[in-house]
């Protein structure tokens, strides 16, 4: 190991997300993204979150339950179980729950029974919102914090776009601290994006950009920057997030203007995590869906392999969404992998402290960053993000946010 590189083991805390880690409960303060609405059928659906095994249903009042999975009684996974008007019922001896984990009926047990009176079994507040559905899994379930309604899941004069969840199989964090690593996408993504749209600009740069972080109400933002088409304008690329992993990735250049997607990143357990997506589509851009499509779906760039190259992830190169895998499942867990931050880590640097920050707020009971004061609850929030030219003085505006 190089002398200067250093475990930082106070970080290890982001690496667990299970119940009574310090970690784990500092998620269980927000509202985290466990389904998209369109997924949820008249089938029990099993969901793990934060280490926990749910199942989500709607019961035949159309009401959202999360509840745990294995029965109150024995276990049977509830997965199995069938939806009823007034809640799901366990396939095995028919113990009714419903969705406030209220046990309504055990029919094996003796006429008069009161004893399903004192089953309660495990269940999360859940709401629906531009097209995901969300589950608060904290401490204050009958009076949990307002869902935040981030503009593009509550926007109108367009459309929205919420794709299939991805699945992937390594820590959260490191997915999550990629978002706000602007500059790894010059490097990294370089190859990827050759041959794409005026943005090329972006990709041609030779380097010395440079990258401001900034904290933001309910999270932070950063900045990178680098000289214009013109002596008086910059490029500028501005991402933000919000706490405590939602992302938000805005349009390119001025066509894209109005273009929103946001990524909210849902840990499963701590080797696993999922990503849900929500594109806002300005009515004036639908053309942007097709493009945007292309993009997402373009077939892996043939990159010639070796044939004695036996490593795991090869070929990688060409697809962005492998060249990021290998990147980031290879990092091993924050707090446990040796690192040396550089200059260009500015986003990561500050990220890592906004949670460390909410890790102890929760610690010590207070509200941590990102969550919605109640005066607050109807607002509606943008996160704003884009790649465009800008004149200096406006871009310099950005940076003292
Ligand atoms: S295990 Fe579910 S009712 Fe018996
Ligand atoms: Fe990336």
């Amino acid at each position: 190991m190089d002398a200067t590189a250093q475990v930082n083991r106070d970080l290890s805390v982001l690496s667990h997300v299970g119940a009574g880690t310090a970690g784990g409960e500092m998620f269980r303060r927000y509202w985290l993204a466990v389904s998209r609405a369109e997924d949820l059928t008249d089938i029990p659906l099993a969901v793990k979150v934060l280490g926990e095994e749910l199942v989500l249903f709607r019961d035949g009042g159309g009401r959202l339950g999360l509840v745990g999975l294995h029965c109150s009684h024995r276990g049977t996974s509830l997965e199995y179980g069938d939806i009823e008007s007034g809640g799901i019922r366990c396939p095995y001896h028919g113990w009714l729950y419903d969705v406030e984990g209220n046990c309504l009926d055990q029919p094996l047990e003796p006429r008069g029974s009161t004893f399903c009176q004192k089953v309660k079994h495990l269940a999360y507040p859940v709401r629906e919102l531009g097209g995901l559905i969300f589950a608060y899994m904290g401490p204050h379930k009958s009076n949990p914090p307002p869902l935040p309604r981030y503009s593009a899941l509550v926007k109108e004069d367009g459309v929205r776009l919420v794709l299939p969840p991805r699945h992937w199989d390594y820590s959260w964090f490191n997915f999550f601290e990629n978002t706000i690593d602007s500059l790894h996408a010059f490097f990294l993504h370089k190859p990827s994006r050759a041959d794409r749209s005026w943005e090329n600009a972006f990709w041609d740069y030779p380097g010395n950009h440079h990258i401001e972080a900034a904290r933001t109400e309910y999270g932070m933002q950063t900045v990178v920057h680098w000289p214009g088409p013109t002596p008086d304008t910059l490029y500028v690329r501005l991402t933000t997030l919000a706490l405590p992993t939602v992302f938000s990735l805005g349009g390119r250049g001025v066509e894209e203007q109005g273009f929103e997607r946001l990524l909210f990143v849902t840990p499963s357990d701590d080797d696993n995590f999922m990503v849900y997506s929500c594109d806002f589509v300005p009515r004036s851009g639908e053309q942007l869906i097709k493009k945007r499509d292309q993009s997402r779906y373009a077939p892996p760039a043939a990159e010639p392999v070796k044939e004695y190259d036996k490593r795991k992830y090869v070929p990688y190169r060409g697809q962005v969404w492998k060249e990021d895998y290998v990147c980031q499942s290879t990092q091993g867990k924050v707090g446990y992998r040796s690192e040396q931050l550089a200059t260009s880590d500015r986003g990561v640097i500050l990220l890592r402290k906004l949670l460390m920050e909410a890790v102890e707020t929760v610690r010590r009971g207070g509200e941590p960053l990102g969550i919605i004061p109640k005066h607050k609850e109807n607002e509606i929030i943008t996160l704003e993000a884009f790649r465009r030219i800008l004149p200096v003085s406006e871009a310099a505006a950005l940076m003292t946010p």
